[in-house]
């Protein structure tokens, strides 16, 4: 896609693998500076170690791009964990908290840092926030705890966006559909494939190009006047009748 992000400073939250890894791949080949972050160690010179769980690493993490670069434009909140299928309340209540506080207190300190620096700053900024198709219905059984984050996700997205809009701060987020090959095992296991294949009004499924594109734009001034919006991604499997 044809979008120049010259000059601009990004953070990818969960870049090491999958959708993360395409966004900030996306992202650099669009001219953007790129820091990307995740759970564990790397050499990579673009990465740098966040666990988003944890409030005060955030803030340093944003404050100290800031400083580095001397702005932060973009923040993409894509960390994020789901559960194995099985029964929703047989899970533990440590699973839950442990869904909950990645991915939707995750996504809250990200904003919240992100939004702090760009007041800080006194400058526009656009943040993304990596939501589901399942924000908007459910999924296969044992996902109680991934549904609900995700749905919060969309929703603080758009009290954000209302928030902080007429600072220039744009917020908007991205819900992908199924795109395997990407998140663990069940997502590559043939039936699961099969089933997502024929729930899809398209040829084929998601790739993390797909989403990597739905963020570039919004990250771009192409979506200039796109603020508080739910963006699906999912070949329409959504909206089959
Ligand atoms: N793949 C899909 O089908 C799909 C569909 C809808 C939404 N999503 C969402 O897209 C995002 C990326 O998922 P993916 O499919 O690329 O999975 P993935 O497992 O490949 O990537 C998740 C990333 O988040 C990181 N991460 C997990 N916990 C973290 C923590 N506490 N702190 C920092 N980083 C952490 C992981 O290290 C990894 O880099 C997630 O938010 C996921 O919920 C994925």
């Amino acid at each position: 896609m044809q979008i120049n992000l010259t000059g601009r400073v990004a953070i990818v939250t969960g870049a090491s693998s999958g959708l993360g890894l395409a966004i900030a791949g996306a992202l650099k080949a669009s001219g953007a500076i790129v820091v990307r972050t995740g759970r564990g160690a790397s050499d990579a010179a673009d990465w740098q170690t966040v666990d988003v769980r944890d409030a005060d690493a955030v803030e340093r993490l944003v404050q100290g791009v800031a400083q580095q670069y001397g702005r932060l434009d973009i923040m993409v909140n894509n960390a994020g964990i789901s559960a194995t299928d099985g029964s929703s309340v047989e899970k533990s209540l440590e699973s839950w908290n442990d869904i909950v506080r990645t991915n939707l207190d995750g996504t809250w300190f990200g904003c919240r840092a992100a939004i702090r620096q760009m007041l800080r700053d006194n400058r526009s900024g656009t943040i993304i926030n990596m939501s589901s198709r399942m924000a908007l219905s459910a999924g296969s059984p044992g996902r109680a705890a991934y549904a609900a984050s995700k749905a919060g996700i969309s929703n603080l997205t758009r009290q954000l966006a209302v928030e902080y809009g007429r600072q220039g701060i744009r917020i908007n987020a991205v819900l992908p559909g199924f795109v395997p090959y990407t998140s663990g095992a069940t997502n590559n296991d043939p039936a699961r494939i099969q089933l997502a294949l024929q729930q899809t009004p398209t040829t084929r499924l998601g790739l993390p190009a797909d989403i990597a594109n739905a963020v570039l734009f919004l990250a771009s001034d192409a979506a200039g006047y796109v603020n508080g919006h739910n963006l699906v991604v999912d070949g329409g499997a959504s909206v089959r009748p």
